[in-house]
C-alpha cells in the first residue's frame, strides 16, 4: 500500500535511495571487482563485441541515452541508442559482434520485445535490464541484469529509472573490466562514488519544499521548457516527459547547444525554463556555455529554474529559482538531478487536480505495438 504517502508516485520517489542501494548490493566485491553473476554472456563474446546498441521506450530510452555517455567513455566501444519502436523498421546493421541492451521496467513492452527479437534473428546477443522477474523480455534475452527497484505501481516511472541508470553504469563498468579497457584501473573509484549516491539522493529529497512551492506557483502555465547538455540533456528530456504525462502540459526538452538553432524563438516573457547545469569541475567548458545560455534566455524574459551543484556560485546570479544538488561525478549526475524534476512534475500535476498515479490515456505496461 501507499504507506502514508498521498500517492504511489510520492512513495516511489521516496524509495529511491533504497532502490539504488539494492541494485548495487552484492554486485561489487571489496576490491571494487564487479561480480554480475546474472550476466551469462561468455567473456569471449564481451571481449569481441565491436558495438553496443541500446533499445528501449519512454523513460527507459532516456536511461539508455545517458548510458551511451558512460559506455563510450569507459569502454571506448561505439554505442547507439534507439527507440525500440523505430529500430526494426530501418534495417539496422547487426551481427554476432553486436551487444544489444534492452531496457524495460515491465519486461512486457511490445515495441522493445519486437526489437529484441529482430536483433536476435540477426545473430546479435541481447542483455536485458529489467525490473520484473520472469517477464517476457528477460526470458527471451541471452542474459539479464535485474534492477532491484521493487514493484513500481505509479504509471510514471521514477525509482525504476534511477535503478536502470545504475544497471547501465554497472554494465558499462563490467564491460570495461572484461575488455581490459585502458580506463579499467579507475573502476574502483566509480564503484565507491556509486555507493555514495543513495545518501546524495536522500539529501536532495530532504530539501524539496522549495521545489513544491515553485511547482504550485506554475500551475496556470501552458508550457515549460527543459535544457541540458551532455548527460544533462537526457535528464531534460526526462523532466519534460514527466511533466507531459502527469501535468498534461506542453513540455519539451532540448540540448542547450541547440537553442540558437531554433528553440530560442519560443522564449517569451515569464516562460519557465528549467536548466540542468553540468558540474563546474572538469568539464568547465560546458559549464561556461550553459551559463551563457541561461543569460541569453533570461535576457529574453525567461523565468530560469536552475538545477546546479552545491558550491556552483557562478550560475547563481542568473537563476530566478535555484535548486541545489550534491556534488557527484559528472557521469553520475543524472542520479541526483532527475529527482527534483520528478517532484516538480508530481506537485504541479497535483496542483492542477490530476490523478498522478493513473494519468489519463496511459497504461503502466504498453503491451501492444
Ligand atoms: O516497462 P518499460 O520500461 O518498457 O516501459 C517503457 C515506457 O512505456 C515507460 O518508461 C513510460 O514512458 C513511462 N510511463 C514513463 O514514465
Amino acid at each position: 500500500e501507499k504507506g502514508g504517502y498521498a500517492s504511489f508516485m510520492l512513495k516511489e520517489i521516496a524509495e529511491q535511495p533504497r532502490a539504488v542501494a539494492d541494485t548495487l548490493l552484492g554486485r561489487v566485491d571489496a576490491e571494487g571487482v564487479l561480480t554480475l553473476d546474472e550476466v551469462r554472456i561468455p567473456d569471449a563474446v564481451l571481449r569481441e563485441a565491436d558495438k553496443v546498441v541500446i533499445i528501449a521506450c519512454g523513460t527507459a530510452f532516456h536511461a539508455g541515452l545517458i548510458a551511451k555517455y558512460a559506455i563510450e567513455h569507459w569502454t571506448r566501444l561505439p554505442c547507439e541508442v534507439e527507440l525500440a519502436s523505430e529500430f526494426r523498421y530501418r534495417d539496422p546493421i547487426l551481427d554476432p559482434r553486436t551487444l544489444v541492451v534492452a531496457i524495460s521496467q515491465s519486461g512486457e513492452t511490445m515495441d522493445t520485445l519486437m526489437a529484441l527479437r529482430h536483433a536476435r534473428e540477426q545473430g546479435a546477443r541481447v542483455l536485458a535490464i529489467c525490473n520484473t522477474n520472469g517477464s517476457t523480455i528477460p526470458r527471451e534475452s541471452d542474459a539479464v541484469l535485474y534492477t532491484h527497484a521493487g514493484p513500481e505501481v505509479a504509471v510514471a516511472s521514477t525509482k525504476a529509472f534511477l535503478t536502470q541508470l545504475v544497471a547501465c553504469y554497472l554494465v558499462a563498468l563490467y564491460l570495461a573490466q572484461r575488455r581490459d579497457a585502458k580506463w579499467g584501473d579507475e573502476i574502483g573509484d566509480v564503484v565507491r562514488d556509486l555507493a555514495r549516491v543513495p545518501d546524495a539522493i536522500e539529501r536532495v529529497l530532504a530539501d524539496m519544499e522549495p521545489v513544491r512551492d515553485l511547482a504550485r506557483s506554475l500551475k496556470e502555465k501552458e508550457t515549460v521548457l527543459f535544457l541540458g547538455r551532455h548527460v544533462g540533456y537526457p535528464v531534460a528530456l526526462e523532466g519534460a516527459l514527466k511533466l507531459k504525462e502527469l501535468a498534461y502540459m506542453h513540455a519539451e526538452g532540448f540540448a542547450a547547444g541547440e537553442l540558437k538553432h531554433g528553440p530560442i524563438a519560443l522564449v517569451e516573457d515569464d516562460l519557465p525554463v528549467v536548466v540542468v547545469v553540468p558540474s563546474p569541475r572538469g568539464r568547465s567548458v560546458l559549464h561556461g556555455k550553459i551559463v551563457s545560455n541561461i543569460q541569453e534566455i533570461r535576457a529574453r524574459g525567461a523565468r530560469t529554474i536552475v538545477i546546479a551543484e552545491e558550491g556552483d556560485e557562478e550560475v547563481a546570479p542568473y537563476a530566478d529559482h535555484l535548486i541545489r544538488i550534491p556534488v557527484v561525478p559528472t557521469l553520475l549526475q543524472p542520479l541526483v538531478a532527475t529527482v527534483p524534476l520528478q517532484v516538480f512534475a508530481c506537485e504541479l500535476a497535483t496542483a492542477r487536480g490530476n490523478e498522478v498515479d493513473q494519468p489519463r490515456n496511459l497504461a503502466k505496461s504498453v503491451t501492444v505495438e
